[in-house]
């Protein structure tokens, strides 16, 4: 049995915003969002802990509105990470399976990772396993302190840290893994003895290795994994290196993309081989686009689109909620949305779906049936039969 703990508590001052750290997003997904997504997508967890403090109200709102198998624990005032996780210590009483603990601000951690590190802590009988990884430049991380025998031995913060401890370039990646039966205990030995005056989490690595429990690193292999968000720099760079990993996956599987750098394509948008996204496309939401497609150049599906093979989707085109059947064309300067259209419809320049009614405020479809012609500069309000 396993559940995860995700920390959430902590403030974010370098986001200079209203909106708490954790619910802001990438692709219409906010950072947490991610991260419980990706836990949940192992369906290893059964429940997930996400502890809150800083504008708790906010975040606690988004958790039961979006994640059934969430709940929210109040951490006021955040006296550390260690401090952070023994809030969950009332609900995990009598709980005896594992925990993983995350971070709620590093949106990049895969599912496969997450499933990859929880069964090598499985397949070696550890008690408690960190997450590692090598860095270049480990300024500001916690270093990771091994023994002779390449277990454990403990974490060591920057601001704790001596020269020599310094010099370690394995990280402590903020991710862990502990069988809580037997670490619970330590939650209420940790001391706040260190530079920062914090309940440090990471003081239960030497705990674990003083009451001979197995603890154990296990080494990240792609460290964008574990970036973590501290500003809108942060924010943009995740951004990036997530349109990274959804264009290679893309054109690994067939798909044509121009220009990747000048494109943006949501995770959670489907596109079959051999179509071909030009440059400066934005495509948010979830969608799903057929074969020999040609999408773009500056062309906007916002989600919930479906588009069936051969379709050709334009310059500034916006899609929205509309699907829209093989051989059709939508080439320059439209607005498609709430729609359905059929196949071998031919979208003029300019044609505007205007289905919503300002003062109902009903939105209804816009149907366009198979064979339709629509001439340019047309406003369409209602169904278009079918032609043929
Ligand atoms: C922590 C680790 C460090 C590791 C790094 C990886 C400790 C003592 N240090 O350092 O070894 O290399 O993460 O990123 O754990 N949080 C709370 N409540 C609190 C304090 C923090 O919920 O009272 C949350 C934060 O919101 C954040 C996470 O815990 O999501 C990590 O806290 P942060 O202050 O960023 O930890 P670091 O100092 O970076
Ligand atoms: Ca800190």
């Amino acid at each position: 049995m396993l559940k995860s703990i995700i920390l959430a508590a902590g403030k974010g001052t370098r986001m200079k915003s209203e909106t708490p750290k954790v619910l802001h997003e990438i692709f219409n997904k906010t950072l947490l969002g991610y991260v419980i997504e990706a836990v949940n997508n192992t369906e290893l967890a059964d429940e997930n802990i996400v502890i809150v403090g800083h504008q708790a109200e906010k975040v606690e709102e988004f958790v039961k509105n979006n994640y059934e198998n969430s709940k929210t624990v109040l951490q006021t005032p955040q006296l550390g990470t260690g401090h952070a996780v023994s809030m969950a210590l009332p609900l995990l009483e009598d709980y005896d399976g594992e925990i993983i603990i995350l971070c709620g601000d590093t949106p990049l951690i895969t599912s496969d990772t997450i499933k990859e590190f929880v069964n090598f802590h499985r397949k070696e009988n550890s008690d408690l396993t960190v997450m590692s990884a090598i860095f270049d430049n480990p300024t500001n991380y916690g270093r990771i302190i091994r023994n002779n025998d390449n277990t454990l031995n403990s974490i060591v913060e920057e601001k704790d840290a001596t020269a020599e401890q310094k010099s370690v370039q394995e990280v402590n990646a903020g991710i862990y893994c502990l069988n809580w039966a037997k670490i619970k205990p330590a939650f209420k030995d940790l001391k706040t003895n260190n530079a920062q005056g914090e309940y440090y989490l990471t003081d239960i690595v030497k705990w674990a290795g003083l009451n001979n429990l197995k603890t154990l690193a296990y080494i990240l292999k792609n460290n964008e994994e574990i970036f973590g968000i501290n500003s809108k720099e942060n924010l943009a760079e995740a951004s990036r290196y997530l349109n990274n990993r959804v264009a290679s996956k893309l054109m690994a599987n067939g798909v044509t993309i121009i220009d990747p750098i000048s494109t943006w394509i949501s995770p959670e948008t489907e596109i079959e081989p051999d179509t071909i996204i030009y440059p400066s496309c934005y495509i948010e939401g979830k969608n799903k686009i057929g074969k020999h497609c040609k999408i773009g150049p500056f062309a906007h599906l916002r989600g919930d689109v479906i588009i069936e093979d051969n379709v050709k989707i334009g310059n500034f085109v916006e899609v929205k909620k509309t699907t829209i059947k093989s051989n059709t064309n939508a080439c320059h300067l439209t607005y498609l949305g709430d729609s359905e259209i059929g196949s071998n419809v031919n979208i003029g320049a300019g044609t505007i779906t205007a289905n919503y009614n300002p003062l109902t405020k009903e939105k209804s479809r816009t149907i366009i049936k198979d064979n339709v012609k629509i001439g340019v500069i047309t406003v369409v309000t209602k169904d278009l039969p079918d032609k043929k």
